[in-house]
C-alpha cells in the first residue's frame, strides 16, 4: 500500500507530532512494506494539489483541518477539513470518518455523544464568559474545549468558586479563541487506552499514566509544563485495567472510532472511571508518545522498541487497509 502522509504547520498541535515524527512514521511504514511519501501542506492549495496528484493508495493525515496555526488546534470553523475533502473524492484514509473527527476534536461534543449512549463522562458544561454558571458544581476543572498536549491546563484549572472559574474561562477565550469546557474535577488515577484495529480484531490496551509526586503542584493533574519532557510514565495498570479497557471499548463504539485512537480516562471523587477525551490523531513520536509506549508494554519484541514502533505502524495501516480491502 502506498501511503501519502499529510501534515503541515498544525501537525504537532493537531496530530501525531512535528516533522521529525512524520519522518519516523514514513520510515516505519516504508520499512514494513508500505512506501510512504510526505506532503507538507501550508495552504489549502498545497493540500488539494497533494491529494489530487495521485501516486498513493491511502492518505494518513496528522491534520484534522488545514491551518497555518502552529501553536494550538483552534476551532477551524471555516477551514478545509481533511476527511471532508477525502470523502468527497472517494479517497481512502486511515482513521475515523469526518463526523467522528469533528466530534473528537471538540471535547464538549465528545462528552455529549458519549453521555447520550450511556458511556461514563464527567458532568460537563460549555462555558463562555457571558454565561450563567450557577449549575456548575465545585471543585470543577476548566480547560479549552478543543486542545491537546495539556495546552491551557495549569494548577488554576481546578476552581472552587464562580470567580475563579470565570477568570480561567476569560483567559481561555483570550489565549485560545474558544469556549471553555467545565467538568467535575476528577481527583483520582489516570489511564490512557490505546485502541487499535476494528471490529472483532480491535484491541483496547490500557496504560496507567503517572508522574513522580514531587512534580505535581497543588493537584494531581498533567499540567502543560509536565508534558513532552519525559516526566510522564506509562505502566501496566496494577489494578482496574480491565475496567479501563471496557470503558474505552464502549467509548470507541459509541463514537464509531476507526483504526487507531487513544482514550484518556480519570477516576472521579466516588472512585468511578470516566472518559476525559478521545484523541483522534494520537501522538506517534517513537519511544516517547503514549501509544508506542503502551504498544511496547503489551507487545515487546526481542528486536527492541523501534521494532515495536514499526509493528504499531504496521497494525494501524493494516486496520485501515483491511476496511477498504486494499492489500
Ligand atoms: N475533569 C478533570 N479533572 C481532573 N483532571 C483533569 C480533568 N480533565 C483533564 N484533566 C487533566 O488534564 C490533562 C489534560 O486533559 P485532556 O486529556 O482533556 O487534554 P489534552 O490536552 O487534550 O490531552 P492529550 O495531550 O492527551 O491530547 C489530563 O491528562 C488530566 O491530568
Ligand atoms: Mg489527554
Amino acid at each position: 500500500m502506498r501511503i501519502l502522509l499529510l501534515t503541515g504547520p498544525g501537525g504537532d498541535a493537531q496530530g501525531w507530532g512535528d516533522m521529525h515524527v512524520t519522518e519516523s512514521v514514513a520510515e516505519a511504514a516504508s520499512a514494513v512494506g508500505h512506501p510512504a511519501r510526505i506532503a507538507f501542506a501550508e495552504t489549502e492549495q498545497d493540500f488539494l494539489r497533494a491529494v489530487d496528484g495521485g501516486g498513493f493508495d491511502i492518505v494518513w493525515s496528522a491534520l484534522y483541518y488545514i491551518t497555518a496555526n502552529e501553536r494550538f488546534i483552534g476551532r477551524g470553523e471555516n477551514a478545509m477539513w481533511v476527511a471532508d475533502v477525502l470523502d468527497a473524492r472517494g479517497i481512502p484514509y486511515i482513521g475515523s470518518d469526518s463526523r467522528t473527527m469533528r466530534e473528537m476534536i471538540d471535547k464538549y461534543r465528545t462528552h455529549e455523544a458519549l453521555a447520550a449512549r450511556g458511556v461514563a463522562v464527567p458532568a460537563h458544561h460549555l462555558v463562555r464568559s457571558s454565561d450563567d454558571v450557577s449549575a456548575v458544581r465545585y471543585p470543577a476543572f476548566v480547560k479549552p474545549m478543543g486542545e491537546s498536549r495539556s495546552i491551557g491546563i495549569n494548577d488554576d484549572s481546578v476552581v472552587t468558586n464562580a470567580d475563579e472559574l470565570m477568570r480561567q474561562v476569560r483567559w481561555i477565550e483570550r489565549e485560545f479563541g474558544q469556549a471553555a469546557l467545565v467538568e467535575d474535577f476528577l481527583p483520582g488515577d489516570e489511564f490512557t487506552t490505546l485502541v487499535l484495529g476494528n471490529g472483532a480484531t480491535r484491541e483496547c490496551l490500557p496504560g496507567l499514566v503517572s508522574v513522580a509526586p514531587q512534580h505535581y503542584g497543588k493537584h494531581k493533574v498533567l499540567r502543560a509544563d509536565l508534558r513532552g519532557i519525559g516526566l510522564t510514565k506509562i505502566s501496566l495498570p496494577p489494578s482496574r485495567g480491565d475496567e479501563a479497557k471496557v470503558l474505552a471499548a464502549q467509548a470507541a463504539d459509541a463514537m464509531n472510532c476507526l483504526d487507531h485512537v487513544r482514550i484518556d480516562i480519570k477516576t472521579d471523587a466516588g472512585g468511578a472511571l470516566r472518559v476525559m477525551e478521545v484523541n483522534g490523531i494520537p501522538g506517534l513520536k517513537p519511544l516517547k508518545s503514549w501509544a508506542p509506549q503502551i504498544y511496547t508494554l503489551y507487545y515487546r519484541s526481542p528486536e527492541g522498541e523501534m521494532a515495536d514502533y514499526r509493528n504499531l505502524i504496521r497494525a494501524i495501516i493494516a486496520a485501515a487497509g483491511t476496511r477498504y480491502g486494499i492489500a
